[in-house]
């Protein structure tokens, strides 16, 4: 067994490969076909290569994942025993049994405890249920287990953060994300878990800071970026730069001839439905996005893009779009087999979040609070983490606003007050209801509030 288990670690090549995932670097592609020549017997680089379209949370990319374990079980007459099970793992992911890859998962690594690659795809798997615990406790053992001389440990340190901060464990997410952040100032990850944190903390200004300080980390030749800077953009939002954000978007997620990749499309949809809740006029950037969108969807394999794409459909005014994806979602659960983890997210989760961001656009508040007020503590059901989910929270006090009785919106913000007193966008929300119910007074020291954490 543990000649098996050292199958991922026996050469330093390897673990370039796997820096370069952690490190979401561009570079990858050259890693695993430096891999693929210097070990042709060895089906490792395919099995990497197989989790990169999976990793995409796209149809297409993750069918073709399902023809590469094929091929790569038809092709190589020797597969270790953790290969196996990896390929086990894509063939499951790829056929939209999420659940099942995780459970795959967990088998690995309680078999092998030191698989990196096991860690880094469940790891992701994990986000991509929005499973908090297991962000954590995954990687938990790992941190235990591995040495903290190893040249993973600090990649293994930024996965631990975002896990701790997912699961509310902000200080101790600082301190490990930082600790991991002085081995890699690249480890775009690490960094992640740590604006993360100060998101969920009210500290836009120690964000900024930080994103600053590393800038010249995580503004390279990765993946990840558009992400860390649509984090950016929410810290800004918090501030009321609206021109740093516009500037943002522009220029890093949705700048002109970008590829089409969902994951980086549903960070433009959600800071354009934000600016949108806000009132906010974003010129044709929903129409551009609308039809990047178009050209993106395939069949229904992630809910949470979906609810994205949505987004950008009601943005645009296209609701003849937002109403046919609606529908396909709602034909996906009924045809769909249910081993298929989407089908029951959506079922439970993303439909009637589609269907509150349509009646969102069409000015229906009650039927959107029809819609997400029973389901508000269990979104994380369909993935993401709570910074990406707020979104749907936002929407739900938007709309509890529209409605002539107060007393839901009042209640809901002042619960988000309690959790994030320093964020101006609660103590505007409770503004606009105190002005609503007649108290020009309590609403001028709610925006004094929201005021006093601006600079
Ligand atoms: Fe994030």
């Amino acid at each position: 067994m543990v000649g098996d288990e050292i199958f991922l670690r026996d050469g330093a090549l390897l673990d370039s490969a796997m820096k370069s995932m952690f490190e979401f670097s561009y570079d990858i592609d050259d890693r695993l076909k430096q891999l693929e020549l210097e070990r042709p017997v060895s089906p490792l680089s395919r099995i990497l290569n197989a989790y990169l379209a999976v990793l995409s949370s796209e149809y297409s990319p993750s069918r073709s994942a399902l023809e590469e374990v094929h091929s790569i079980r038809e092709t190589f007459t020797s597969i270790s025993i953790p290969e196996r099970a990896h390929l086990d793992v894509i063939e499951a992911w790829g056929s939209g049994e999420f659940n099942r890859a995780q459970r795959l998962l967990d088998a690995l690594l309680i078999q092998f405890p030191k698989d990196i690659l096991a860690l880094f795809v469940g790891h992701q798997l994990d986000f991509f249920l929005g499973d908090a615990q297991s962000l954590r406790d995954r990687v938990g053992s790992a941190v235990t287990e591995f040495d903290r001389s190893d040249p993973m440990y600090g990649y293994l340190l930024g996965m631990f953060a975002f896990g701790l901060e997912e699961c509310g464990w902000y200080e101790r997410a600082l301190e490990v994300g930082h600790e991991a952040l002085d081995r890699a100032a690249t480890d775009v990850w690490a960094l992640h878990a740590v604006v993360h944190s100060h998101e969920m903390r009210a500290e836009f200004y120690d964000g900024l800071d930080l994103l600053k300080n590393y800038e010249s980390g995580w503004t390279g030749s990765n993946f990840f970026k558009p992400h860390n800077y649509w984090h950016k953009c929410l810290y800004l939002l918090e501030i009321g730069d609206i021109e740093g954000i516009l500037g943002i978007y522009d220029s890093m997620i949705n700048p002109p001839g970008a590829g089409i990749v969902a994951l980086t499309l549903l960070d433009a949809s959600a800071i354009l439905w934000r600016l949108f809740l806000d009132s906010v006029d974003v010129g044709d950037r929903f129409e551009k996005l609308c039809s990047a969108w178009e050209e993106c969807l395939d069949e229904p394999f992630y809910v949470f893009n979906d609810c994205h794409a949505i987004m950008a459909f009601v943005g645009a005014g296209r609701f003849d779009l937002a109403d046919k994806q609606v529908d396909i979602l709602r034909n996906s659960i009924a045809t769909s087999d249910l081993r298929r983890s989407n089908a029951v997210m959506t079922s439970a989760i993303g439909l009637p979040v589609a269907e509150a961001i349509v009646a969102f656009g069409r000015g229906d508040h009650r039927q959107v609070i029809e819609k997400l007020y029973p389901i508000r503590k269990e979104f994380y059901r369909f993935g993401g983490s709570h910074a990406q989910r707020d979104v749907f929270h936002r929407t739900l006090v938007e709309s509890a606003i529209c409605l002539p009785d107060l007393s839901l919106a009042a209640n809901l913000v002042d619960q988000r007050i309690a959790l994030k007193e320093g964020s101006p966008y609660n103590w505007f929300a409770k503004r606009r209801i105190l002005m609503k119910l007649g108290d020009p007074n309590q609403a001028l020291l709610a925006g004094s509030m929201g005021d006093s954490f601006v600079r």
